[in-house]
């Protein structure tokens, strides 16, 4: 049995790895969940599979060197899927050192340990050792509007202190690879959505924010364009990376979904709108009037847009889940899951929105 050491599966893309995870290979694989539960990990999200014999929870910091060689010790870890971060760039603007710690140090620590288990005495690593380092299609930089890709070429040039962050890692990663010949695979990915996301990010922020009839905080003049993947998508291009893909490869990940950010957040409203019935009392709230133009994140990168095709090429990934599709099934999540909504930002998420918004 296939062990899996998965670093911040509490968190967004975490749990929903470890759910697709469960849903395709079943008792096949084991997998061990390291989070340490910042603000962002949640143990809620992962309550349907806590009780399965093949799933461990360990919590513990991945900058904490003896606990991370502790797990490696005690199992004979496969594959290590490393999604553990600090992921929201308001937040790097604000605090970047917990950005270079938890990611550049953390991403040392899971490295060294990785390598110190599954070294050999001369130097190879044994077969069928893996570790996929998840990351972001933010350490390119920045886009020209209708301009251009990012592809695994692209030079990095990263801007906020979470992409540099980010960055730092991958180059971690990359020395590992070059030096040691260590195991490992990097994945750039674009921005996700889906369900679990935490309200910092726009997409589960503004259904919230709509729903309860807050101001929609939009930043600058809304034309920054992401480039949106559903994050069960996300999943399935890591897993067939871990499976398909050539060692010591980086591979990008995106569905060429381009949109502006105002775009998403007149389609959020839209399909409120659309799906609420009329008898719920929230419905009266939702109202394209609740867009506030506020200002602009510092440094904000203008676009992004990834171009997947040596994934596609190489390993046959493809994404399956349409724009128009996931963004229904992510409303539909939040409605169905207002519990989880308000656990997350009882405590200190007001404190963080009063601290992030209060100026704009
Ligand atoms: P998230 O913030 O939702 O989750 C991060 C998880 O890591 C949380 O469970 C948190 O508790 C855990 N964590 C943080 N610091 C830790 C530490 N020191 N030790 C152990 N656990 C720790 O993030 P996400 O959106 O799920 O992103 C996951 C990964 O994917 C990150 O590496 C991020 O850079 C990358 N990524 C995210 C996106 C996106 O759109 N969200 C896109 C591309 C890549
Ligand atoms: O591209 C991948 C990255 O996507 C990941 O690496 C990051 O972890 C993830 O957080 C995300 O970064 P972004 O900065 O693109 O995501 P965010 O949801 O914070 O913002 C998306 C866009 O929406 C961005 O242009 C800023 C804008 N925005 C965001 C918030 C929170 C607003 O206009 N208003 C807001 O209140």
């Amino acid at each position: 049995m296939r062990t899996y050491l998965v670093t911040g599966g509490a968190g967004f893309i975490g749990s929903n790895y470890i759910h697709y995870m469960f849903d395709k290979y079943g008792d096949e694989i084991r997998i061990i969940n390291v989070d340490v539960l910042t603000y962002a990990g949640n143990l809620e999200n992962l309550k349907d599979v806590e009780g399965r014999s093949n799933y461990t929870f360990v919590r513990a910091d991945i900058t904490d060197k003896d606990a991370i060689a502790k797990i490696f010790a005690e199992n004979d870890i496969d594959r290590v899927v490393h999604f553990a971060a600090e992921s929201h760039v308001d937040r790097s603007i604000k605090n970047p050192e917990v950005f270079v710690n938890t990611n550049v140090l953390g991403t040392a620590v899971m490295l060294n340990c990785a390598k110190a288990a599954w070294e050999q005495p001369d130097g190879s690593f044994a077969e069928g050792k893996k570790f996929l380092h998840v990351s972001t299609d933010e350490v390119y930089g920045s886009l020209p509007e209708g301009n251009g890709y990012f592809y695994e070429t692209t030079p990095y040039s990263p801007h906020s202190p979470y992409s540099a962050s980010k960055a730092g890692s991958d180059m971690l990663v990359k020395a590992y690879m070059d030096t040691y010949h260590f195991p490992a695979n990097i994945t750039n990915c674009s921005n996700n959505y889906g369900p679990y996301q935490f309200p910092e990010k726009l997409i589960p922020l503004m259904i919230n924010n709509a729903l309860s009839g807050k101001h929609l905080p939009v930043y600058g003049d809304g034309k920054n364009v992401r480039d949106w993947l559903y994050v069960m998508d996300h999943a399935k291009a890591i897993d067939m990376v871990q499976e398909k893909g050539r060692l010591f490869e980086t591979y990008n990940v995106g569905g060429h979904n381009e949109k502006q950010n105002i775009e998403i957040v007149e389609t959020i409203i839209d399909t409120l709108l659309e799906i609420l019935p009329e008898n719920d009392p929230r419905r009266a709230n939702v109202s394209r009037d609740l867009i506030k133009y506020v200002e602009d994140r510092k440094g904000h990168d203008r676009r992004y847009a990834i171009a997947p095709d040596k994934i596609m090429a190489e390993i046959g990934w493809e994404p399956e889940t349409m724009f128009k599709d996931g963004i229904k099934l992510t409303i539909k999540w939040y409605l169905e899951h207002t519990d989880w909504m308000e656990n997350v930002t009882s405590g200190d998420y007001q404190k963080y929105y009063e601290d992030m918004y209060k100026n704009k």
